[in-house]
């Protein structure tokens, strides 16, 4: 195993717990929603707008198969990455999977505040919120791990992947401090 794959919703965590995973580990952060957005020099919200979610699905893919290339990664995913199964056949070639999840509630917070970056919650948030998650729910399923971040903070979250993986010995010892 080389990679760390956070995936999930959005406002499960996975920036902020990706963080955290990848000082615990000694390992490099990449958030693939800011890598795209330094590799096309623009926003999420404006590539869906300026080119469409074709665009930046197409950018999502092109960048996972790079990503792949690379070890000693922790990975936060855009919550849709994993709708394409050749992003999800990519990213467990290399990688273990780790599902956040939250419940409805607990996203619509944390979502509410910065809303207008994400493009797929325009409109009814709430509604938005529960049809996608009901849409995705088994796109998710695939992780090999998964922890509820609504009941405790990042920094547990993070602790949690963190035993996991030694418990599983799936770092190969090259876990650093
Ligand atoms: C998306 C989630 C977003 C971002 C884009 C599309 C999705 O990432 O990639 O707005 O399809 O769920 P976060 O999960 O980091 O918010």
């Amino acid at each position: 195993m080389k990679n760390v794959v956070l995936i999930g919703f959005m406002g499960t965590g996975k920036t902020a717990i990706g963080k955290r995973l990848a000082r615990l580990l000694g390992w490099e952060f990449i958030d693939t929603d800011a890598e795209i957005e330094r590799l096309t020099g623009k926003s999420v919200a404006r590539i869906f707008a300026e080119d469409g979610e074709v665009r930046f699905r197409s950018e999502e893919n092109l960048l996972c198969r790079k990503l792949t290339q690379r070890e000693r990664l922790v990975i936060a995913t855009g919550g849709g990455m994993v709708l394409n199964p050749e992003n999800v056949a990519l990213l467990k070639q290399n990688g273990v999977l780790i599902k956040l999840y939250a419940d409805p509630e607990v996203i619509i917070g944390r979502v509410k505040a910065k809303k207008e970056r994400r493009p797929l919650l325009k409109g009814n948030l709430e509604e938005r919120v529960r049809e996608l998650l009901a849409a995705r729910e088994e796109a998710y399923s695939i992780a090999d791990f998964a922890v509820d971040t609504g009941k405790q903070d990042p920094d547990s979250s993070a602790a949690l992947i963190y035993d996991y993986l030694k418990e599983r010995n799936l770092l190969d010892g090259d876990v650093s401090g």
